[in-house]
């Protein structure tokens, strides 16, 4: 047997009289990867990317390399490149699968892993099947383990930071109700209902409504923009009802309606056109009468609360409205530390970046984070050494984030001040401290 390490030195040598070998420095970088020498590999990768940078193979390479050595931030840009351009495999599916698992993605992990497992249902990803709950077995025509337009989000509470009293809200109007609804009917209080979030965009609405599904492991519906307005112009209530019907027969379910002002909208123009019937139908489904919406917790978001019907505001109805407002510091730190988990990093600040970032949504700190990793790939792709992100990175980066919820709140305020005969908005006068 030839020892491997003569080998991989008489490669090296070849590659000495034909540097500009390609296949050859891909075939030692790949000899280096499969016996672990992630660094090394990453290395011979790079080198032979620089002969030909949009070379596939040797992309997917420097991923997995990097994905080895733990560089998971610099592993997933490569892959969102591959994916951004229209190259898909169940290898590159997998390795983002992989990826966006280990930062706490768990629903668009697995998301990919579907997609990896409809194209070759043969993948051998036990540790995947059993992390993200994907049932293999169903590969195949009905592969998905859900029913269609529904998912688990694989997050919870956990993945939320700050929102403590919000949190405790759902849990005591919709969570509560789901778990011991003994107690409530033994109390005589009555179950249904719904909860709309409000407030400015970014804050963490959308986030928020997909952890609360997580949190009690029930499946998860998004009603969004696009479908809303499929309805609107289909004029199809039938879409309507098929969407809580989904949800009534799978419960425990969260049916949520992102941007429900489109659907809900009060004004006269689309109250008068045949859209009213769309909005009749959506307060039948949820008063509930005619089916029960037990075993269903309905969400809503809006930015735009003020054009909201008021019929939709009933007891019954949406009759918890809740603010969400931008995080407070030690929300801010805690966002913060949820986003970069699974990033390198070294021992952050993260309370001195949390003063740094005063007025910022969720939203703003992604983009701050994202900000300071571009600049150390950057960095990396020119020396070849990845260094862990700094508290100072972050704080660079914040200074270039402009907050986004202000303009916000100058809307907000107007409503408030004007428009509060219901004492709707009374939160946002609070907030505003007014
Ligand atoms: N409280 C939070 N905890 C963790 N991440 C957050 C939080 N708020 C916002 N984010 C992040 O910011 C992104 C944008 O938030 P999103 O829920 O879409 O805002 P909204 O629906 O209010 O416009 C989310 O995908 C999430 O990554
Ligand atoms: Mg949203």
């Amino acid at each position: 047997m030839t020892n491997p390490n003569d080998a991989l030195f008489a490669l090296r040598e070849a590659l000495k009289f034909s540097p500009d070998n390609i296949p050859l420095r891909q075939h030692i970088a790949d000899t280096l990867l499969n016996r672990g020498e992630a660094a090394a590999a990453a290395i011979e990768y790079q080198q032979a990317l620089a002969l030909a940078p949009q070379n596939l193979d040797l992309k997917l390479g420097l991923a997995k390399a990097y994905y080895q050595e733990g560089k998971d931030s610099a592993a997933l840009v490569i892959i969102e490149d591959i994916l951004a351009r229209g190259e898909t495999s169940p290898t590159i599916l997998t390795l983002h699968a992989r990826l966006l698992m280990r930062s706490g993605d768990l629903s668009t992990a697995a998301q990919q892993f579907r997609k990896a497992l409809n194209e070759d249902p043969s993948l051998e990803q036990s540790d995947l099947v059993d992390r993200l709950g994907v049932k293999q077995a169903e590969a195949g025509d009905n592969f998905d383990s859900m029913p269609e337009g529904m998912e688990k989000p694989g997050i919870s509470f956990q993945d939320v930071g700050g929102m403590e009293e919000v949190k405790e809200e759902i849990r005591l109007k919709i969570i509560y109700p789901l778990t011991h609804a003994e107690m409530y009917r033994a109390y005589g209080k009555s179950i249904g209902g719904g909860i709309l979030l409000y407030g400015p965009p970014g804050c963490g609405k959308t986030h928020l409504a997909r952890a609360t599904a997580g949190e009690i492991q029930a499946g998860f519906i998004s009603v969004g923009l696009n479908e809303i307005l499929d309805m609107w112009i289909g004029n199809s209530e039938k879409n309507l009802h098929q969407l809580f019907d989904r949800a009534r027969r799978n419960q425990p379910s969260v049916l949520f309606f992102d941007e429900v002002d489109a659907l809900a909208a009060s004004r006269a123009d689309l109250r008068q056109s045949s859209g009213k019937q769309l909005i009749n139908q959506f307060l039948t489904e949820l008063d509930g009468v005619q089916y029960s919406n037990e075993g269903v917790l309905i969400l809503a978001a809006t930015n735009a609360p003020w054009h909201l019907d008021t019929a939709f505001r009933r007891p019954g109805r949406f009759d918890r409205i809740l603010l969400i407002p931008p995080p407070d510091a030690d929300a801010r730190a805690a966002i913060l530390r949820i986003i970069c988990q699974g990033k390198p990093i070294e021992d952050l600040d993260y309370q001195f970046l949390a003063q740094k970032t005063d007025g910022c949504s969720g939203a703003d700190l992604k983009l701050v984070v994202d900000l300071a990793v571009e600049k150390k790939l950057q960095a990396a792709m020119k020396t070849g050494i990845p260094q862990p992100l700094t508290t100072k990175d972050l704080a660079t980066a914040a200074s270039g984030v402009k907050s986004s919820t202000r303009e916000w709140f100058n809307t907000a305020k107007n409503y408030a001040t004007h428009a509060n005969q219901d004492g709707n908005y009374d939160d946002i006068l609070k907030y505003l401290k007014m």
